[in-house]
């Protein structure tokens, strides 16, 4: 434990954490600090650079708080929570892919009934009907399953940031009917930053990185005997489709919002003209599983 040398360091500071006892905080920890010191010679970090890390982060602690999850935020950014997600839900290549959760979850969404409007804030914005089929791996449609559905207005805002809005509006808990079948009626989603007022903001201007994520609803689906899925819905076309600021986006998740003018078909869903219809289905694997996942990259809580 003297003479220790740049050269030598790394090992002395492994050989201290091999007696830990927790198994896994020690796979980690050797692990940790493996990168950090490989890292910190492959950058040649500097001690003024070591003490601006120290002030960043400390930065990304003082503007945390119960609804600001900055430390998460910083990770949805950087790509960590996806990547965690991706590694989390390795899935069949049928099966619905999975998404972050994102920062505005919130439980207990009222319960609704198929067809209904969760618009409840008379929000002025493009009357959509969301709709679709819950079907497990063989196409074989799943009744009952819950869908948990949240999304912001088309000014890009959650009810929860935004005082306009009556509580817990654009969001609601709906089972799939005898068909396997749900059916929502909203509006059409837009793209929206997430907050940049904070050090994880700070980083992506300094990187020349734009803060928005485009317009999407966000859906956990569930259902006995299945894993639960956490994903989100893109819409096609929307400008930041490959430049989401938290890479959320999948192919596979992206879906036609179709604007129509057909009194008929509007007639059929209970809409008024012009209206947009997005058609979604989903599948779900075989297994079991928390349909409200521990893992919540800055969540809101209730
Ligand atoms: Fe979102």
């Amino acid at each position: 434990m003297r003479d220790l040398t740049e050269d030598n360091v790394t090992e002395a500071v492994l050989a201290k954490i091999d007696v830990t006892d927790n198994p896994r905080l020690k796979q980690i920890l050797v692990s940790v600090i493996t990168h950090l010191h490989a890292f910190a010679r492959d950058v040649e970090l500097t001690p003024d650079e070591l003490f601006e890390a120290a002030r960043f982060l400390t930065e990304v602690g003082k503007i945390s708080d119960a609804k600001r999850h900055e430390f998460l935020l910083l990770s949805d950014t950087l790509g960590l929570t996806i990547l965690v997600d991706a590694m989390q839900n390795r899935k069949p290549a049928a099966a619905t892919e999975s998404s972050v959760l994102g920062p505005f979850y919130r439980a207990n969404a009222p319960e609704v009934e198929n067809g209904d409007l969760i618009d409840r804030g008379d929000t002025g914005g493009d009357p959509t009907v969301v709709h679709g089929t819950v079907k497990d791996l063989d196409g074989t449609a799943i009744k009952g399953a819950l869908l948990d559905i949240w999304q912001a207005t088309q000014q890009g805002l959650y009810e929860n940031i935004d005082a306009a809005q009556p509580d817990m509006n654009l969001r609601g808990r709906l089972r799939t009917d005898g068909n396997g079948e749900y059916k929502v009626r909203t509006v059409l989603p837009a793209s929206y930053p997430i907050p940049d007022d904070g050090p994880a903001g700070q980083l992506l201007s300094l990187c020349n990185r734009h803060n928005m994520r485009p317009g999407h609803i966000h859906f956990i689906v569930s259902a006995d005997g299945f894993k639960p899925v956490t994903t989100e819905v893109f819409v096609e076309g929307d400008d930041y489709l490959d430049s989401d600021a938290v890479f959320g986006v999948k192919e596979s998740l992206v879906a036609a919002f179709v604007n129509s003018d057909s009194v008929e078909d509007a007639a059929k869903w209970g809409m008024p003209t012009p209206f947009h219809e997005m058609r979604f289905d989903f599948v779900l694997e075989p297994g079991e599983g928390d349909a409200r996942p521990g893992f919540s990259a800055g969540s809101a809580g209730d």
